[in-house]
């Protein structure tokens, strides 16, 4: 036995966590916090076992090694179990790709979608994303009250993604109700096999369209899928679930989660909002630091194929390693102060958008969807307040750390006469 082995954190003495409990999501902080001071590489018991990296360096050193570190997971289609992936616990039932890929498959995905998310492209969107938010807030904007989450973050970033895809935008609550739902909904709970079954509209409809665009090609994402080719052969019907499902799943709940946070912290900190709207120039570092602060991404996964030594630490082959980016992102020795929302920290290294080669292929996007809702809010209900009794979290992190309400009132105002189409 080495002397490592010793140590509190090490198998032989775990540390007692579980990530995906209401307590951890009540007290995400201070737990990290603690178990970052103490026992940065902690193996825990929890849902099979597994290590937690807690420290900046760490995480990155580890995502960097996909030579050594896989993300890959194998789901039986006809019973749903699935091992490996990116998920603790595991979700089962359905698979993400790239995400849940290792190279060369990765190669040939990312290479095939990556110009879609390219800023050129993101920004080539951006004018019917304005549109999309001024429409949201119309609808809202004589009433003095809105939920963020329900009137704005949560269509927003589901039309902008339903627009990319090419489905028809009035169907955008049938897509993003049940992502939404299975975001928040624990894996380990009897409720999760049904927010599954309610994917089955989106498979459905994914089918159905991309026949469609076999026929009738458009110039969208499901043409892409319909008609591209990856290493000179067409789209399987399974690579185009799980590329579908990939894209949709982060792009409708992770921004929704980003922007819904730093609303309501805005709405706490009427100072920092004040701020924001008298120095417009400061929007895109405090993106990033609320990017860094609440990172929507909690934490996910990757999974040893050898034994292998980082920065000192030993895993062992077969041991599941998460990347706690929540963790990271206020690791003290990189970020000043971490604990504070800095509105213009620079420089500002977080990993909220994960690191390595899975690195967000939507962060582009999310960015600019963030910038149209936050501009929009502080321009037209630039005194909302959040109702605080009648807020409610997501009552486990482990996927997303967002909202499921936040209603807010506010002076009314004239609606601008924007429409979604
Ligand atoms: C604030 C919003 C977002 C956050 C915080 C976020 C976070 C992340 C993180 C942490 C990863 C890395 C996963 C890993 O380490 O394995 C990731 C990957 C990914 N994200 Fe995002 N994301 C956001 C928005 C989006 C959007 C808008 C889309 C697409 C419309 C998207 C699509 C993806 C995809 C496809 C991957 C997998 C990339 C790969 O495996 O190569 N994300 N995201």
């Amino acid at each position: 036995m080495a002397e490592g082995d010793l140590q509190p954190g090490s198998k032989q003495f775990p540390i007692e966590l579980d990530h995906d409990t209401p307590e951890h999501a009540a007290n995400w902080p201070e737990r990290w916090r603690a178990i970052r001071e103490t026992t940065p590489r902690a193996w825990t018991e929890s849902h099979g076992g597994f290590w937690v990296a807690t420290r900046l360096e760490d995480l990155v050193g580890i995502a960097q090694r996909d030579d050594v570190f896989s993300t890959h997971k194998e789901l039986d289609r006809v019973t749903g179990e699935t091992t490996g992936g990116l998920s603790i616990p595991p979700v089962p039932g359905i698979r993400s790709i790239p995400n849940e890929s290792d190279k060369p498959e990765w190669n040939g995905i990312r290479g095939f979608i990556n110009r879609h998310f390219a800023p050129r492209a993101v920004e080539l969107r951006r004018q019917r994303a304005r549109n999309f938010t001024a429409a949201l807030v119309d609808m809202v904007i004589e009433k003095g009250h809105f939920d963020i989450v329900d009137d704005l973050t949560n269509p927003l970033p589901a039309l902008v993604t339903m627009d990319l895809f090419g489905f028809p935008l009035e169907e955008w609550r049938a897509f993003a109700d049940p992502f939404h739902t299975m975001v928040y909904t624990p894996a380990s709970s009897p409720e999760f096999a049904a927010t599954i079954k309610g994917l089955d509209h989106f498979h459905a409809r994914v089918d159905e369209e991309v026949a469609k665009r076999r026929l009738e090609p458009k110039d969208d994402l499901l043409t892409i899928f319909a008609t591209g080719l990856i290493d000179a052969e067409p789209l399987g019907y399974e690579t185009i679930h799980d590329l579908a499902f990939n894209i949709l799943a982060g792009g409708v709940d992770t921004t929704t989660a980003l922007t819904s946070n730093t609303l309501l912290y805005l709405s706490r900190h009427p100072d920092q909002r004040q701020e924001l709207i008298n120095r417009p120039d400061v929007m895109p570092l405090a993106r990033e630091e609320f990017i860094r602060y609440f990172s929507p991404i909690h934490g996910l996964a990757r999974n040893a194929m050898s034994d292998v030594e980082v920065n000192g630490w030993k895993i062992d082959k077969g041991d599941r390693v998460l990347l706690a980016y929540s963790a990271a992102n206020r690791d003290p020795d990189a970020f000043e102060d971490p604990e504070e929302v800095k509105l213009d920290r620079f420089p500002n290294k977080h990993v909220g958008f994960g690191a390595g080669m899975h690195r967000c292929i939507g962060s582009f996007l999310a960015r600019m969807m963030w910038e149209c809702m936050v501009t929009e809010v502080l321009a037209r209900m630039p005194d909302y307040r959040v109702e605080e009794d009648k807020i409610e979290s997501y009552h486990t992190v482990a996927k997303v750390n967002g909202w499921i309400h936040i209603p807010a009132i506010f002076t009314p105002g004239k609606k601008v006469g924007a429409t979604i189409s």
